[in-house]
């Protein structure tokens, strides 16, 4: 029997396919029922309609953003991994990307003219409730670290190779959608 969790995994798998490109049917899992948490946690109807950023045009979503991370980041693995002899895992680095902004989908929310910050979006330093999630669905600290330490807002500097990454593969994504919009590019930011 279906339910309505079942309803929104499936409906969350099939907008972020690389999501089953985990191996680790726990992992995997794990990433799924994060972004349901989120889902729920807002007043999206539809997941799909989340934007990327609330100064980018909406047609720039979240979905498609997280997407082009999760693949960009899975190349970036099968590149730099052999190239330089390292043991990088590819599941968690796919995690990661695919869990760095699942926040905004809470952070943001509908207005008249689009989407603007929500209240836990203005209080909360961006980042913070995906860890907060990704804490109690008891993943570990090297995954949460990679989701915190991924955005230019935090203090902390990358420190595992697949968060290295995942910070690299955000900025390429988020750069090119920048530049196409005429706003400041991610690379040349402080903070
Ligand atoms: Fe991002």
């Amino acid at each position: 029997m279906t339910n309505n969790a079942d309803v929104g995994i499936e409906r969350i798998r099939e907008l972020l396919p690389e999501i089953s490109r985990i191996e680790e049917a726990k992992l995997s899992d794990a990433v799924a029922r994060i972004w349901l948490r989120a889902w729920r946690s807002s007043a999206w109807e539809e997941l799909a309609s989340v934007p990327k950023s609330v100064d980018l045009p909406a047609k720039r979503t979240l979905v498609t953003h997280t997407s082009a991370v999760a693949r960009i980041a899975g190349h970036m693995v099968d590149v730099l991994a052999p190239a330089h002899g390292l043991t990088i895992s590819k599941d968690r680095t796919l995690a990661i990307a695919l869990l760095h902004d699942v926040s905004k989908v809470a952070e943001f929310e509908q207005s008249p003219s689009g989407a603007r910050a929500s209240r836990a979006g203005r209080l909360y330093q961006h980042g913070f409730l995906g860890a907060h999630w990704m804490e109690d669905e008891g993943l570990d600290e090297e995954l949460v670290h990679g989701v915190l330490a991924h955005t230019p807002v935090s203090a902390v500097v990358p420190q595992t190779h697949e968060a290295v990454i995942v910070h690299y593969a955000d900025f390429a994504d988020s750069d090119v959608q920048l530049l196409d919009a005429g706003q400041r590019l991610f690379c040349k930011r402080r903070a």
